[in-house]
């Protein structure tokens, strides 16, 4: 409880429900304090070890967002291709991820929370969140998944809600937060991309009606100088379009109805400072969109403070997945010298790292993916005024080929298919190779063979 108290007033919960302003009012007004530094990260295996936390502490956040993938909380099960159970392949007969049951979870949060780094975290920081697939219950589920009623109480419990939160009552762990004093106030809009979302290749919805009622009303509320909203997947780059047929990656752009809504909600709310982060793909990035609203709508992926797709493969195939990140196409992705690598993705454990200069003039903002040892991977700096309305938006002609303003999908067909081009020529000249020299081996036998006959 102590932990709570230590940080309450530093934020007035706004959600759904609409409660009201809070703490501070008939007792005079508090002043809220300024915030100029706040962490995110997302996909954190409570089994594993977190050392992530140290760096993380020592950037000494005000706020710390989870973006889910908080636990691990569904059993995955071995590949299988032969057997009974069969978890891949054309003859595949049982799911590869099973929910687990509501005690499972809540023990592996109970995991989570005990975690000594993050649990020192929570003393320092006032800790929000939202959830994705592994933490409300299932890989890559929807609205459809069953268990989502219980998990949610599981979260808010994890999260340390108040019990008589509107945020228990309602479908979704969506919420909004407002921090700081007039002027400098930020707003953090945390997105429920689960409860409600119709099955991928649906092209249907992500947030549900209630919760796009909700998130106009959050729009277009009171101004605050920064806006950020937080997304469990990511907004905008949409790799899928260029990883297929190889591989696909849950986003935004898998929903493009749906995403086209969301921008023009965000356009015609003129609501300016507003930028996205996200996590859920084991990999760090950071995004830029030019051509949704007035202004160039970034987007921070940090993913995972424990998960990350280097350590999938031994780490002298590291190289590998460096060079698959570099040659897979990319219209939106940000690259700038603040890279470590050459593809600017991180593919090592990362947390996100916000930094608010109030004193400068202008105003600046610093966005970051930062390693396990607080440096820096990935990062922009740029005054706040660039997130305000200039007017006329840019376009692009059929055709015609612009950074952060084409979408992946429009990419020349040579370009966006690359990976896959590569792969399977690859595949091709090495099966070549092999037959040729398998041709060349019988030939000279043979030939070896007919001149011992002569003999
Ligand atoms: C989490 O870590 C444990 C222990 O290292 C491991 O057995 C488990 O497979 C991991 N889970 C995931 C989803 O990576
Ligand atoms: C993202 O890529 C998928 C797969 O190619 C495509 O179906 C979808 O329309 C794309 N979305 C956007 C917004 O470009």
């Amino acid at each position: 409880m102590a932990v709570v108290v230590g940080v309450v007033g530093l934020v007035a919960i706004d959600t759904e429900g609409g409660a009201a302003e809070g703490e501070g009012e008939g007792k005079g007004k508090v002043v809220e304090p300024l915030i100029t530094r706040i962490a995110f990260g997302s996909c954190a295996n409570q089994s594993s070890p977190q050392p992530i936390w140290n760096a993380i502490i020592d950037f000494d956040p005000q706020v710390f967002i989870w973006l889910g993938d908080n636990v691990y909380g569904d059993i995955r099960r071995p590949f299988k291709l032969f057997g009974k159970e069969r978890t891949i392949g054309p003859w595949k007969n049982a799911p590869r991820f099973i929910p687990s049951s509501p005690q499972e979870l809540e023990s592996r949060y109970q995991k989570a929370k005990i975690n000594p780094g993050y649990a020192r975290l929570r003393h320092t920081a006032q800790v929000i969140g939202t959830w994705d697939d592994h933490d409300y219950g299932l890989n890559d589920a929807g609205k459809e998944f069953g268990g989502k009623i219980t998990n949610q109480k599981l979260l808010l419990d994890f999260l340390d809600e108040p019990q008589h939160s509107p945020r228990r009552k309602q479908e979704g762990v969506y919420a909004s937060y407002m921090f700081g004093p007039m002027g400098r106030q930020i707003k953090v809009i945390l997105l429920d991309t689960r409860y409600h979302r119709d099955p991928l290749r649906s092209d249907g919805s992500v947030l549900g009606s209630s919760q796009w009622t909700w998130l106009e009303k959050e729009l277009n509320g009171p101004k605050s100088a920064i806006t950020i909203i937080g997304s469990s997947v990511q907004v905008i780059s949409n790799h899928t379009a260029a990883t297929r047929p190889l591989f696909s990656l849950e986003s935004w752009g898998r929903f493009p109805t749906e995403r086209n809504r969301l921008f023009k909600l965000m356009a015609d709310s003129k609501r300016e400072g507003v930028f996205f982060i996200s996590g859920d793909v084991h990999f760090g990035e950071i995004s830029r969109y030019d051509c949704a609203t007035g202004y160039p709508l970034y987007d921070v992926t940090s993913s995972g403070l424990t998960q990350a797709v280097e350590k999938a493969v031994p780490p002298v195939f590291s190289f590998m997945v460096r060079l698959v990140a570099w040659l897979t196409p990319t219209t939106m992705r940000v690259t700038n010298q603040n890279c470590r690598f050459r593809s600017c993705t991180y593919g090592q454990p990362n947390f996100g790292a916000i930094e608010i200069d109030w004193s400068a003039t202008p105003v600046t903002l610093k966005l970051e993916v930062r390693d396990m040892d607080g440096y820096p991977v990935a990062g922009v700096k740029f005054p706040l005024v660039e997130l305000q309305l200039h007017g006329s938006m840019p376009s692009v002609k059929a055709g015609e080929y612009r950074r952060h303003c084409s979408l992946e999908v429009d990419l020349p067909w040579n370009i966006k298919y690359r990976l896959a081009i590569l792969l399977y020529c690859s595949v091709s000249v090495l099966l070549l190779t092999v037959m040729g020299l398998g041709y060349s081996a019988t030939f000279v036998c043979r030939l070896l063979l007919h001149k011992c006959k002569l003999d």
